[in-house]
């Protein structure tokens, strides 16, 4: 979803916001945009992807030493050039970037027009650069102060002005913004991906903050105006692990980290003697957890589908009620977060605005919210009670595969806590911690079939529709592995709870409508072949999952996957990849961009 980066210092601007916006590529867009100040100020514009303005930029732009740029996901005006920021006001003195949306802009629109000034763009984002002219009379970050007071909506905005050479001021609500200082140059990102190879010295900005920058230093005020002192933080980030390496894509590179992964989702967390988890994120709130009585899960997309997975694991571990919720639709509900309840919102990104708007409804309400986030310092990480982190490393493929499995191994630790707090017995939990510290060394055997899966994705990669069916832990990761195959391959999938079978969905069945199913070997076992007869007889191919050692299934599945034996809980862990890889290589076939698939971004900072 977009993103911003600014640079004042002493090397020339245009290779660090070049390079900056190919860092934050992975965010999702449709066009971009660079201004580097300069006599005369250089502007260009580009849509399509960032090489594309690179081409136009790299033998004309002058060697400035300050500019902003920006990569856009439209909202308001279509993905044009006339659109793309930055942004500049009637005199050509100002020019800004912006990620979000302005949600009164129409009618600062109108009151600007009225005022005589000139638009030269659809967006909603050219009435912040013609609020800032109105109200400029020498002292920008004055002058932006006034103009944002004005604003409803969601901004994450740089601005600079000819006359202030060197000096950026940027702000934020709702949108992320992170700094990064220097000893001789400032800058500022939308994520830290972008400042990681110019410092390691950052500082978050807060909603309804503004900074100003110069190179090396930096001030922060409140939109109220109070001063804000805050000082730099270290930033742990492994540039390295940004790059593919020997793989296609960032995606499969991602898949194949995965033990890694959940090596790095356990490390520290799991005591043997008491066979219970330890999460240091939590102890601040330890006790007001464990007394805890309802939880509830908000989040999105995969992330959901991990709360979803989180809803059986914590009824299965613990004696909580457990609800989840799509973070869209939590605002709708009359939600009872009576005393005792626990939110606890997922993300990856940790910027996703629906999630950000039900923790805060949460908060509102008196709720304990917790976080698990991937992104350290992220902006769902700051406003939690407390969190845990996934540690599952950057995630630069659109679609989420190694967050997904730390996400939902963490989750699994989570109910582990609990439970042992509560009625769950030493062998149970001591059951678990086995069954996890398996997985790594079971995922790697079952990437070792990464070839027959890609066999299988060219035998079903140019199915129009597809299914996908699985029954209590395996329900959700029949729901993520549609996720996958439709935002990966841009096919039609469903993901079903394999009970509904005959409620509707077998209407579908038929040569041309194949199934994937999970049925492993576990309590409902026998149901799920019950699903596959019933399919079988309808003459519907099926590909199906199943366990190591299966005898009874070659004669009704036209497929199968085999996965390692476990415990019915960790599972899923094991059954997800071979969806993943499946709708990766089905994606490949089709000549879909993996990395970057169509209409999706990384991080989905707008409502
Ligand atoms: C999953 O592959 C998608 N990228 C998307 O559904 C994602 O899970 C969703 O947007 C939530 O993002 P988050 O985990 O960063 O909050
Ligand atoms: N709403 C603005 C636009 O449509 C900004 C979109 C973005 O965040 O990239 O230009």
């Amino acid at each position: 979803m977009c993103g911003i980066v600014a640079y004042t210092g002493n090397q020339p601007a245009k290779e660090i916001l070049i390079e900056g916006l190919k860092r934050l590529e992975y965010r999702g867009y449709d066009s971009s945009g660079i201004f580097i100040q300069n006599s005369p100020p250089y502007l260009a514009r580009a849509v399509g992807k960032v090489a594309e303005l690179e081409r136009r930029v790299w033998n004309s732009a002058p060697d400035g030493v300050a500019g902003i740029a920006h990569t856009r996901w439209a909202t308001h005006g279509k993905p044009t050039e006339a659109n793309a920021h930055p942004h500049t006001d009637c005199g050509d003195k100002l020019f800004l970037v912006h990620n979000g949306i302005i949600e009164n802009y129409l009618v600062l629109k109108k009151r600007l027009l009225e005022a005589g000034h000139r638009f030269k763009s659809e967006t909603d984002t050219e009435v912040l650069v013609h609020l800032i002219e109105a109200g400029y009379q020498g002292d920008l970050p004055a002058a932006v102060q006034k103009a944002l007071l004005q604003v409803q909506g969601t901004f994450g905005i740089a601005v600079m002005h000819c006359d202030h050479p060197g000096s950026i001021v940027v702000a934020r609500r709702g949108s992320p913004i992170v700094l990064g200082i220097g000893e001789s140059a400032s800058l500022a990102a939308s994520d830290v991906s972008a400042l990681a190879q110019h410092t390691d010295q950052v500082v978050y900005l807060e909603d309804n903050e503004i900074a100003c920058l110069e190179p090396g230093n930096f001030s922060i005020t409140t939109l109220d105006n109070r001063s804000v002192n805050r000082g730099t933080t270290n930033l742990e980030y492994d540039v390295e692990s940004m790059d593919r390496g020997s793989f296609p894509h960032y995606m499969l590179k991602e898949i194949f980290e995965q033990p890694e992964a959940v090596e790095n989702a356990l490390r520290g967390r799991l005591n043997h003697a008491e066979a219970v988890a330890k999460l240091g994120g939590l102890e601040s709130v330890q006790e007001r957890l464990l007394q805890a009585r309802h939880l509830i899960i908000v989040s999105c997309g995969t992330s959901f589908y991990a709360g979803l997975f989180g809803r059986y694991v914590f009824e299965t571990l613990t004696d909580l009620t457990v609800e989840t919720e799509l973070a869209s639709e939590f605002r709708y509900r009359k939600l009872n977060l009576r005393q005792g309840t626990v939110v606890l919102a997922i993300s990856q990104s940790g910027e996703t605005a629906d999630t950000l708007a039900a923790l805060r409804e949460a908060k509102r309400k008196g709720a304990l919210v917790l976080g698990l986030v991937n992104v350290v310092g992220s902006t769902i990480a700051r406003e939690t009670h407390a969190g845990v982190y996934s540690h599952a490393g950057i995630e630069v493929g659109v679609a989420s595969t190694k967050s997904f499995l730390s996400q939902i191994t963490i989750l699994t630790l989570m109910a582990l806590l609990i439970g042992r707090s509560r009625d769950l017995s030493y062998e149970e939990g001591h059951e678990i911690i086995l069954a996890l510290e398996r997985v790594p060394e079971q995922i790697r055997e079952i990437l070792k079939q990464a070839e027959h899966i890609r066999q299988l994705a060219v035998k079903y990669c140019h199915a129009e529709h597809f299914l996908f069916i699985g029954r209590k832990y395996q329900y959700p990761i029949a729901l993520e592995g549609a996720l996958k195959l439709k935002e990966i391959a841009y096919i039609h999938s469903e993901g079903y709870a394999a009970g509904e079978m005959k409620h509707g969905p077998i209407a579908l069945i038929d040569p041309k409508f194949p199934t994937l199913a999970l049925a492993l070997e576990d309590g409902s076992y026998e149901r799920i072949v019950s699903n596959i007869q019933e399919i079988h007889a309808r003459e519907g191919h099926i590909l199906a999952i199943t366990t190591e050692g299966n005898t009874t299934l070659g004669d009704l599945a036209d497929d199968l996957i085999y996965i390692p034996r476990t415990h019915e809980a960790v599972a899923p862990l094991l059954s997800v990849v071979p969806l993943q890889l499946f709708a990766y290589y089905c994606g490949v076939l089709l000549g879909r961009d993996v990395d970057k698939p169509r209409n999706l971004a990384k991080s989905v900072t707008v409502e």
